[in-house]
């Protein structure tokens, strides 16, 4: 093993070119190919197609879904990977949106509209650092976070991957990526692949639908979507992921000029593009992937293929697509220069397998008090009449509502699955424990999920509730934006007993609570805030000030969607409102 690619004490480049000019087309072609794990079968044919990149879609786990389980599953697709003539290591992907949340176990953190929330960006890369952790304890390699999206309408199903709706808070939570790559991409143990997505404009598409048309002129388009963009790859970001979204009616899977002129060629971005889950086959409006729909996405720059299942198809009709002259050569070198510079930088070539130093790190302590801090400084108080908060500790409180005590509910989409679920999906603190952790006393806790039993005797009740768990276009609301029944008769019990309401919302974005929110006395919105609900308590009982700022105009109601600072409309809560004590 004595060949210069093999050699660490070349420099990166040097060993690039080397191996690359050992490398068959078909060893090229296969390095821009990523396969989903569940489609290896059998899994040598991770080897004989020589497939460059892994991944698990949301949810995608081996059983049992624990940190050991996934360091082994990985360390035998690299194995494999390696046993190939040029033992090129595969890079393993994974959706790390909030912690490392496929894993069961692992700390869950608030997602990104609650870290905007904090306008902490120190705290967001410690975050980053923890989640890197997390994820290199179970052998993953490539994180497809963050992503970078500025939501600009509610109504959309990722408004809460989004850091808020102004690309200056995006940007100052690009601090993620240090936290996620380290200063340099593979310089200190854990270091971990980031990935700036959606590319471009993901958040702004009409009316808010998911995968939708963006229709902006390019200023407007580079004004509000591409800054934060420009920062990650300002902080060395080492992949980028294309948005499903339309620019114009233009797919910009197909774009050059975003993908080639803009993002690589004037921002100057090194690292390597990869598509969207089965991205590339929307380009031509047909179902799968075409000649047409791989000629576009390749050459307008993308580098490697999620393509993620018909991975045989997609590397014969490629080697087609080559071999006729419609993507040439320097194109597919190009792609696997950037990509190969990646697996050298992060030191795949030299530490292949999983660093099982790191396993045990899996939904730590520590982890959990960075995730309960971030909690803490997440949460929004919207409404806080005759300061019946913070509450008393000794006080006598009735809990009620559908995420009073449901893991799932309060940690939302992309949790063990990818569309998340109710119940107890995964082990943390419910806001109902954070409660019971804190009440001491002469103080007391009833619970009640629908409110039985409430009467004049509590000194306040508190209703969680809010949405239940959804992931991309499952999210979208394209109708009303309000509370559901389930909610409503749960207040409607509370408000019956003339006790003072204290509201906390679970959600993943703002609702529709005007009609509502008269009777409430109070309201901290608390997003979607993970494992680690004790930090919701700690606000609620004055363990902490409240120092939460809206990331997002708050609509006064879903008719008035798209809001956004300085459009001329008034919000019900303007962006970066927040009261405290
Ligand atoms: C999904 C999402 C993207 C994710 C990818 C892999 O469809 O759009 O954010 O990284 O597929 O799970």
């Amino acid at each position: 093993a004595g060949l210069p690619y093999q050699n660490p004490a070349l420099p990166v480049a040097d060993r690039v070119s080397d191996l690359m000019a050992r490398m068959s087309l078909d060893e090229k072609l296969g390095q821009m190919t990523q396969a989903e794990r569940t489609a290896l079968n059998p899994q040598s044919d991770l080897a004989t197609y020589r497939i460059g990149s892994v991944l698990s879609g949301g949810g995608s786990a081996p059983s049992p879904n624990t940190a050991q389980s996934w360091a082994d599953m990985y360390d035998s697709f690299q194995r494999t990977a390696l046993s190939t003539p040029l033992g090129i290591p595969m890079i393993y992907g994974a959706d790390a949106v909030h912690g490392h949340n496929n894993v069961v176990g692992a700390t869950i953190f608030p997602h990104n509209i609650g870290l905007g929330a904090t306008r902490d960006p120190a705290l967001v890369q410690q975050i980053g650092r923890a989640t890197a952790e997390e994820v290199a304890g179970t052998g993953v390699n490539w994180d497809f976070a963050p992503c970078l999206c500025v939501a600009r309408n509610d109504r959309w199903g990722r408004t809460y991957e989004s850091f808020g709706e102004v690309p200056s808070i995006a940007t100052s939570m690009t601090t993620i990526v240090t936290g996620l790559q380290g200063t340099t991409l593979g310089a200190a143990p854990a270091s971990v692949l980031a990935t700036a997505k959606h590319y471009l404009g993901d958040g702004g598409t009409t009316g808010g639908v998911n995968e939708g048309n963006t229709q902006l002129s390019e200023a407007d388009l580079r004004a509000i979507h591409l800054p934060p963009f420009k920062a990650a790859v300002d902080k060395g970001v080492g992949s980028v992921m294309i948005s499903y979204s339309s620019w114009n009616g233009v797919k910009d899977h197909g774009n050059r000029h975003l993908i080639t002129d803009i993002l690589k060629g004037e921002l100057g971005f090194s690292g390597f593009v990869v598509s969207d889950w089965a991205g590339i086959d929307q380009i031509d409006g047909q179902s799968g992937f075409s000649a047409a729909d791989i000629d576009a996405s390749i050459n307008a720059g993308i580098d490697m293929v999620m393509v993620p299942t018909n991975y045989k198809q997609f590397i014969s009709m490629l080697r087609t697509e080559v071999n006729n002259g419609h993507i040439s050569r320097a194109r597919i070198d190009d792609a696997n220069r950037r990509i190969l510079t990646k697996k050298f930088q992060l030191g795949l070539f030299e530490h292949p397998l999983a660093d099982r130093t790191f396993t045990g790190t899996v939904g730590s302590a520590a982890h959990r008090a960075t995730a309960r801090q971030a909690v803490r400084e997440s949460q929004v108080v919207l409404k806080n009449a005759g300061n019946i908060l913070p509450l008393s500790k000794s006080a006598k409180v009735f809990v009620a509502g559908k995420s009073a005590d449901d893991i799932g509910n309060q940690s939302g989409g992309w949790t063990i699955s990818w569309q998340g679920g109710s119940g107890n999906v995964t082990p943390g603190t419910t806001v109902l424990q954070g409660i019971r952790n804190t009440v001491a006393g002469a103080g007391s806790v009833t619970y009640n999920r629908d409110g039985n039993g409430i009467n004049s005797s509590y000194t306040a009740a508190v209703a969680v509730i809010g949405e239940t768990p959804y992931a991309e276009g499952a999210g979208d609301r394209p109708g009303g934006m309000g509370l559901d029944q389930t909610d409503l008769a749960t207040l409607n019990r509370l408000r019956a007993s003339g006790v003072p309401v204290v509201v906390v919302l679970v959600s993943g974005r703002p609702l529709d609570i005007s009609a509502q929110l008269p009777d409430w006395r109070a309201l901290v919105e608390s997003w979607l805030p993970g494992t680690e609900g004790q930090g919701v308590a700690d606000v609620l009982f004055g363990t902490v000030h409240p120092t939460g700022k809206l990331p997002v105009s708050w609509p006064q109601s879903a008719s008035q969607e798209p809001v956004n600072d300085g459009d001329g409309k008034t919000p019900l809560f303007p962006l970066g409102f927040g009261l405290t004590w």
